[in-house]
């Protein structure tokens, strides 16, 4: 069978909603952090939809694992091919891991895991105050690593759409 031109409907569908999301995401972090006034409901805000980015990452990568992605161009420089692959797995795992920290860590601080008004999730780890201790910067220090990641991934796929003229922008920004 040929390998495909593009990434199917659903893979692109969720990657540029997610895409919206998880940006949103770090930035209603980091402003809840810093904020007095409006923390509460950044903090309303953040927990549902870190966990929805939890189901859509796992539906995303079930998608990726059963279909092949279109090929990188042939004439791809070796290093670019792989640091291409190699990044598209770290979002994968920051994608997953992050949300995973994030209801960790408010279960190790014995907080309730509120999703919205009147329906909390179980805690995934016993109370530990020292489990917190080590989440907590975690989630932190992860949150910058897929910023600075998304921002060399905004850069490579610029590169790709302006200076390389290659089809790899279109395989994810448009279908058959
Ligand atoms: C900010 C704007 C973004 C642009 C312009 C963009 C662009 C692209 C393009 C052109 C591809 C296709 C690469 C190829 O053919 O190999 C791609 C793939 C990918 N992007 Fe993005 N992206 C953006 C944001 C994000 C964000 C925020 C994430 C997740 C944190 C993300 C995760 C991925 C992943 C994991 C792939 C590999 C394909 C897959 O399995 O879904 N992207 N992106
Ligand atoms: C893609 C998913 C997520 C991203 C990108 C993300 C990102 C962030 C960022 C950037 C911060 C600020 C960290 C700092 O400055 O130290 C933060 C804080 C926080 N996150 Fe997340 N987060 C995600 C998911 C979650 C989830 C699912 C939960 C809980 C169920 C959660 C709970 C928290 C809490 C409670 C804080 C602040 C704690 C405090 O003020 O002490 N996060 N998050």
């Amino acid at each position: 069978m040929n390998p495909p031109r593009h990434f199917n409907l659903l893979a692109r569908l969720l990657h540029w909603s997610m895409a919206v999301a998880i940006l949103a995401m770090l930035f209603i972090g980091a402003a809840m952090v810093v904020s007095l006034q409006h923390r509460e409901q950044l903090l309303d805000l953040h927990r549902p939809l870190g966990l929805a980015i939890l189901l859509l990452a796992i539906v995303r990568l079930a998608n990726r694992l059963r279909n092949a992605p279109p090929p990188l161009p042939q004439d791809l420089p070796r290093i670019q091919v792989f640091m291409a692959k190699a990044s598209h797995w770290i979002l994968y795992g920051l994608m997953l891991a992050m949300p995973v920290i994030g209801w960790a860590m408010l279960s190790a601080g014995a907080y309730p895991v509120v999703v919205f008004d009147g329906f909390n999730l179980p805690a995934i780890l016993p109370h530990s105050a020292v489990m917190y201790g080590i989440l907590r910067p975690l989630h932190g220090v992860l949150g910058y690593l897929l910023f600075f990641t998304i921002l060399g991934h905004l850069g490579a796929a610029l590169f790709h759409a302006w200076v390389r003229r290659d089809e790899v922008f279109g395989q994810m920004a448009k279908g058959e």
